[in-house]
């Protein structure tokens, strides 16, 4: 029988990066997306040189039909599709209402809420064949207000609560599981879209996407009646 399936949006870097490692370790057969097809060439060749299974699937996730056409092709490829990891997401310097940009906040709203809608829509057939879950990478700011992360950052990701929670609340019938994970500072290239970009002294008490990595392990090798409905995981720094 096939490996199990994981699909992970952003996974080219950061958390995703760490995620792909962490589950093709565990057995796991890995498609990474992302729009840097070499970051995602990367990652495969280093899975692949360690006898795990991992593939690229370059998209925009804010393109519909590169969604769909990339869902077909995993299905192709790799035969099932068990695990959703939705870690791409977007901030932006300017994120205060007296300096954001609107086509700003119209671009991060499209990424990290509804390209993550529209991954979860076009896998979800295919996580019920399989009693599936999904790992929704949100934010402290997803859990509890956090007044520098943004209005549209802010507004986005505090709603991916309720996209979880509808879709716990609506597919448990068809053994589909989703999981709201709310990192705090992680040490990424993400920090470089903050307005004041944190320092190597900053960074160095923040998260490490290993860290995120193994809290996401957990949930996608719970048994499939255990669903892990929400995860904060903060460096004990976090503030
Ligand atoms: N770092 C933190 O402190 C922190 C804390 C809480 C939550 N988060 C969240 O964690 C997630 C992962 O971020 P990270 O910290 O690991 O930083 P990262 O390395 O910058 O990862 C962000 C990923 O999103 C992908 N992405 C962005 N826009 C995309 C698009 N339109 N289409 C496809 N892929 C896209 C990027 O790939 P391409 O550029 O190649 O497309 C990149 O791989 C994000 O959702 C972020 O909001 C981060």
């Amino acid at each position: 029988m096939a490996a199990r399936a994981l699909w992970i949006t952003g996974g080219g870097s950061g958390m995703g990066r760490s995620i792909a490692m962490s589950a093709a370790a565990a057995g796991w057969a890995v498609a990474l997306s992302g729009r840097r097809r070499d970051q995602l060439d990367g990652v495969v060749a280093e899975i692949t040189a360690s006898g795990g299974t991992a593939i690229a699937l370059p998209l925009d996730v804010r393109d519909r039909e590169a969604v769909v056409e990339a869902e077909r092709r995993l299905l192709d490829e790799l035969g099932r599709l068990d695990g959703l990891v939705l870690a791409a997401g977007l901030n932006a310097p300017r994120r205060r209402w007296a300096d954001q940009e609107f086509a700003e906040f119209e671009q991060i709203v499209a990424t990290n809420l509804v390209a993550t809608t529209s991954v979860l829509d076009a896998a979800l057939p295919d996580l019920r064949a399989a009693h599936g879950v999904a790992v929704v990478i949100s934010s402290y700011a997803g859990w509890t207000f956090q007044p520098g992360a943004g209005v549209a950052y802010s507004a986005s990701k505090t709603a991916l609560a309720s996209l979880v929670r509808t879709l716990n609340q609506q597919e448990a019938e068809h053994g589909v599981r989703a999981c709201h994970l709310c990192p705090g500072d992680v040490a990424t290239d993400f920090l470089t879209q903050r307005p004041a970009v944190p320092d190597a002294a900053a960074r160095s008490v923040m998260l490490t996407p290993e860290d995120i990595a193994r809290a996401v392990q957990f949930v996608l090798d719970a048994p499939a009646h255990v669903r892990v409905d929400e995860l904060v995981v903060s460096p004990i720094s976090q503030t």
